[in-house]
């Protein structure tokens, strides 16, 4: 959806997220720097107010969000903004608050003022220790134990609600790990699978918070990036879901990536150390069915794991060297 004066224009929240700078990024060089605000409660960093429009935003303070979004004549939401799985171990209420008081703001500023679209991530963390853990069907058991897990099948619970209810076009992927190169993730399960290229590059060294032969799916960013746009670009009357499609892209091994990135630093050692992530990690799928998503809206991943790690190696490297 390109911004008109009709349609409005595109509203970020946790733009300096992981997802959200690359998002903000992609977002800008579609649609106009101009047109796509760039909002978090975190400092923005240069590469964010040098391009377009920036704000702080609370996502739990709903008057500051109705009055930007009245400002900014918001037609179209990306609301990225959360806390995730380990960090809501930690701090349960703050993951509520901000996870679920967040959305409920979201979803009432937009009806309020007729904001067209939002896209509203879910997450493998859905999912619980009874989902089926091979090929997770799109329909299937969502009885996640982290309080991470319990916001997002609300949410799109909630979405669902909205949708019905007041007509509102929400939609969401219950993405995988991501695995990106320009921002770090913050207070993920997956975090894992992001720290170990940080570190074969500055140190040589990992110790890995999960063990060995920990699976879970996981997906690169530039595969992330083009899904949500992809998603959010579908023609309604097409979806039948709403904020909760399954996605798959890649399945591996915490020892698999290990190995993977030694064939191209054989220095590299790795050694792991499960903490309480492996339990979160336990109760998560291997491999996901995501035969709505490719039907539906003609999902299609690009990025198998040798080129993702040829990929991440090359940017992370560059990017270190530059810092
Ligand atoms: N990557 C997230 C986490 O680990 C899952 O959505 O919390």
């Amino acid at each position: 959806m390109t911004p008109t004066p009709d349609t409005g224009r595109i509203l970020v929240t946790g733009a300096c997220g992981q997802i959200g700078t690359e998002l903000t990024a992609a977002l800008r060089a579609r649609h106009g720097g101009e047109n796509v605000v760039a909002t978090d409660v975190a400092p923005m960093p240069r590469a964010l107010t040098d391009c377009g429009p920036t704000e702080r935003l609370d996502v739990t303070d709903r008057d500051a969000l109705l009055a930007l979004v009245r400002k900014h004549r918001i037609g179209v939401i990306y609301h990225m903004a959360a806390i995730l799985s380990a960090t809501g171990e930690e701090k349960p209420r703050l993951a509520w608050a901000v996870n679920i008081g967040g959305l409920y703001n979201v979803l009432e500023v937009a009806v309020e003022t007729g904001v067209e679209r939002i896209y509203h991530p879910s997450s493998i963390a859905a999912f619980g220790p009874e989902t089926p853990k091979d090929m997770t069907p799109q329909e299937t058991v969502l009885r996640p134990t982290t309080m991470y897990g319990v916001t997002k099948v609300t949410g799109e619970m909630l979405g669902a609600y909205y949708h019905r209810r007041f007509g509102l076009d929400i939609r969401g992927i219950r993405y995988p790990g991501v695995i990106s190169s320009e921002t770090p993730p913050g207070g993920g399960t997956t975090d894992y699978a992001v720290a170990i290229f940080y570190e074969a590059i500055r140190s040589g060294r990992y110790t890995c918070f999960v063990r060995e032969d920990t699976v879970l799916p996981m997906i690169y960013m530039p595969d992330t990036i083009r899904a949500t746009l992809q998603l959010m670009d579908a023609d309604a009357s097409k979806l039948r879901h709403a904020a909760e499609y399954n996605l798959a892209s890649l399945t591996f091994s915490a020892g698999e990536l290990a190995a993977e990135i030694k064939k191209r630093l054989p220095h590299f050692e790795v050694e792991y150390k499960p903490d309480f992530r492996q339990q979160i990690a336990d109760t998560w799928p291997k491999t996901i069915d995501d035969s709505a998503a490719r039907a539906e809206w003609g999902w299609q991943p690009q990025y198998n794991l040798g080129a993702m790690v040829d990929d991440m190696l090359e940017k992370l490297t560059a990017r270190l060297r530059r810092d």
